[in-house]
Formats: C-alpha cells, structure tokens, sequence
C-alpha cells in the first residue's frame, strides 16, 4: 500500500508539474508567475518525496541511475521559471524540459540493462 502511494505521488505530481510548465510555455504573462511559480514547486517537492520513497520501499539503496533522475528532476523544476525570465528562448525550454521527461522516463524501463 505505501508504495503504491509513493507511486501515484510520483506520477501525478510529475503529471501537474509538466501541465503547468508547459502552461508557463504556452503563456509566460507575469501576472500568472506566482502562481505558477507555487504550483510547480509544490509539485517538485511531492515529486522528489514519491521518489524517495518508492526508493526506501523497494530496497533500492541509492544506484547510479537515481542520479541522472535527480538531474532530470532539477532541470524540469526549474523550466517554469526560466518560461518567465527568458521567455524568447522557449524553444530551448521546451525541447530540454521534453528531453528531461524523456530521460528520466527511459532511465526506470532502462534501469536494468545498465545496473
Ligand atoms: C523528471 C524527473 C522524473 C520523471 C519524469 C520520473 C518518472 C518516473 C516514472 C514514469 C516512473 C514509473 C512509475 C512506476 O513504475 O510506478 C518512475 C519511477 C520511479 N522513480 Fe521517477 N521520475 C523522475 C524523478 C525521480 C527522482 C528525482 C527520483 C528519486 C529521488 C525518482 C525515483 C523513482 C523510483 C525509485 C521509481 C520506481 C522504479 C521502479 O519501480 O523500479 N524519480 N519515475
């Protein structure tokens, strides 16, 4: 039952996390940045807990993929907020924050063949 919480924090808070980047992408207005800005943090955070704790869950100690996840996971936290600062670079926003989703994604199927 616990990881089954871990997992469904882990997923949906990623799943709210790239809706509300990608929301920022869409529309870098300021007037929405606080709220985006509280949004996406909040996510981050039950993000990294869900992680962590599927992690403690399932015995896994600290491997050398959790790694390239807590990069990924950083660099897609901080896309939102360079949506607000920089936003005439949005295509390099969006193409990283895909290809971060993407990594950490082929890093939990791939885990496997490269432990
Ligand atoms: C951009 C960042 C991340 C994305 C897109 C992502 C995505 C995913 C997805 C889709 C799963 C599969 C869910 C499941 O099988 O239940 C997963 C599992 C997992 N993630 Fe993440 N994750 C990210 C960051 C992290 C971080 C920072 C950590 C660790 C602190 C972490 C730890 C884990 C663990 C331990 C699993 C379970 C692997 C297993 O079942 O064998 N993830 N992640």
């Amino acid at each position: 039952m616990k990881l089954q919480i871990y997992q469904i924090l882990h997923v949906a808070s990623m799943v709210v996390l790239t809706a509300f980047t990608f929301m920022a992408f869409a529309n870098p207005d300021p007037k929405g940045k606080k709220k985006t800005m509280m949004i996406t943090g909040m996510m981050s955070l039950l993000m990294l807990i869900g992680g962590f704790g599927m992690l403690a869950v399932l015995k896994y100690g600290f491997p050398a993929w959790v790694f390239l996840k807590i990069v990924c996971w950083l660099g897609l936290s901080g896309m939102a907020g360079m949506a607000y600062r920089k936003p005439e670079k949005m295509g390099t926003w969006k193409f990283m924050s895909l290809a971060f989703l993407l990594v950490a994604i082929l890093t939990v199927y791939l885990k496997s063949s490269f432990e």
